[in-house]
């Protein structure tokens, strides 16, 4: 069994560096992945935070003419992944996806700024033009009449990519006949119980097709594409990110950007409200299309407090609903409602727990008042790695370690909480 010490973390960060940007597992996932690189600079951070900056800086060399930074930026070509750059046909350089991940770089940005000197405070200016340009990107490209609400067009893109929370709009999705056959990757390394099912990548598939098919045109992907969900971990990471940057906005004294972000964080909140689920008792995915609302709690959904979304009532509402599902779990905090149809304890995204969400969901507990349930989170985070070593994720039943082995960002978490590295308060 691995032993979870600060040093097996680090050394499984610096085996995971390929020299500026960190690969989350070697074999499974061999590029540069965005809102991984996001995590991965907070556990270099506690080594080194230079390294921390070049991996925040690294995202934004794929970053495309209209803002968005790509989910995932592919420097080598290595056949070991499936679906490479030739899928995807987004004809960039360096080469990349075509669509994007949760924001989760200007949270970081802020800490490291928070948390340091005049140095990170330079680095951070360098970034923000094109942090602003791809938080604009968010909010022009998904969600083009500007309700408040960002939607995603591919589960991909929401990071959380086999959750039930978007069988809705998987569901819509008709299989061309001339999809053509591939060999995936991924159950090369990873048993198949533990990954999506292959019915769930043909339609991943023909998401990327229709991208590739438009020239990435994201408007007309938006308008016709085959997918278009609303998530709260992409809603209420934004609306995070989009608080953090106002942050920094008002350090630079940039009026401009301040009144833009303001703009920004006022329809956020307003947007949220569009994902309440009174049934649910939370927030929850929203279907685009026919405004059908999931219903069911997931880890997302606990991310409210982080976004500082919600009334008092309704925060109150999802406390009740983490503790409930809480004592149902030997640990926390589980991707998929155990109480509901569709559980499944290791599979992908329907149930397992993760490092990166509980570190986000602890920070926004902590900030809102529930500082009992923050201290639950983040000790589960850590048990769990002492267990069962560095695993992508985890059973919530058993604290079996699951999918990818020697993972960058749960060795990143582990490093932020034995360092104490927390957030601010959301608002
Ligand atoms: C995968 O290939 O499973 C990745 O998570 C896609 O981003």
């Amino acid at each position: 069994m691995t032993h979870a010490t600060s040093e097996t973390a680090t050394a499984i960060m610096r085996a995971n560096d390929r020299g500026g940007y960190t690969v989350p597992t070697a074999g499974l996932y061999p590029y540069q992945w965005n809102w991984d690189s996001a995590f991965a600079a907070l556990g270099f951070a506690a080594f080194d935070r230079d390294r921390a900056w070049r991996e925040l800086e690294t995202i934004f060399e794929g970053q495309w003419a209209d803002g968005m930074a790509p989910h995932i930026i592919f420097r080598n070509h290595d056949p070991s992944y499936f679906p490479g750059p030739d899928i995807w046909g987004s004809n960039t350089e360096p080469p990349s996806s075509g669509h994007s991940q949760p924001p989760v770089v200007a949270i970081v940005a802020r800490w490291l700024v928070e948390t340091g000197d005049r140095e990170d405070l330079r680095r951070a200016h360098a970034l923000f033009p094109k942090l602003m340009a791809w938080h604009g990107w968010w909010h022009r490209e998904r969600d083009p009449g500007e309700t408040g609400l960002v939607a995603i067009i591919h589960p991909w893109e929401s990071g959380r990519d086999n959750c039930p929370d978007w069988d809705a709009g998987m569901d819509r999705i008709t299989i061309p006949d001339d999809l053509g056959a591939y060999h995936r990757r991924d159950t090369d390394w990873v048993a198949a119980d533990q990954r999506p099912t292959h019915e769930t990548y043909d339609r991943y598939l023909t998401m990327v097709k229709f991208g590739r098919e438009c020239g990435w045109d994201h408007k007309r992907i938006y308008r016709d594409g085959p997918f278009l969900m609303a998530d709260p971990c992409v809603q209420f990471v934004l609306m995070r990110a989009d608080r953090d940057l106002a942050v920094l906005a008002e350090r630079f004294e940039d009026d401009a950007a301040r009144r833009t972000i303001a703009d920004w964080i006022a329809r956020d909140i307003e947007g949220a409200q569009a994902l309440w689920n009174d049934a649910a008792g939370g927030f929850v995915a929203r279907e685009m299309r026919t405004g059908a609302l999931v219903d069911a709690i997931t880890n997302a959904s606990m991310l409210a407090f982080f976004g500082g979304a919600g009334t008092r009532a309704q925060q109150a509402e999802l406390a009740d609903q983490a503790r409930q599902i809480l004592d149902l779990c030997r640990f926390g905090f589980p991707s998929w409602d155990p109480r509901r149809p569709g559980f499944e304890q290791r599979r992908y995204w329907r149930g397992p727990v993760w490092s990166v969400m509980n570190w986000m969901i602890a920070g926004g507990l902590d900030g809102a008042g529930h500082a009992d349930l923050a201290a639950r989170i983040r000790h589960d985070t850590r048990a769990l790695v002492r267990q069962s070593g560095f695993f992508e994720y985890f059973d919530p039943l058993t604290g079996d370690g699951l999918g990818g082995p020697d993972f960058t960002w749960t060795a990143a978490i582990d490093l932020a909480l034995e360092h104490e590295f927390g957030t601010a308060a959301a608002a």
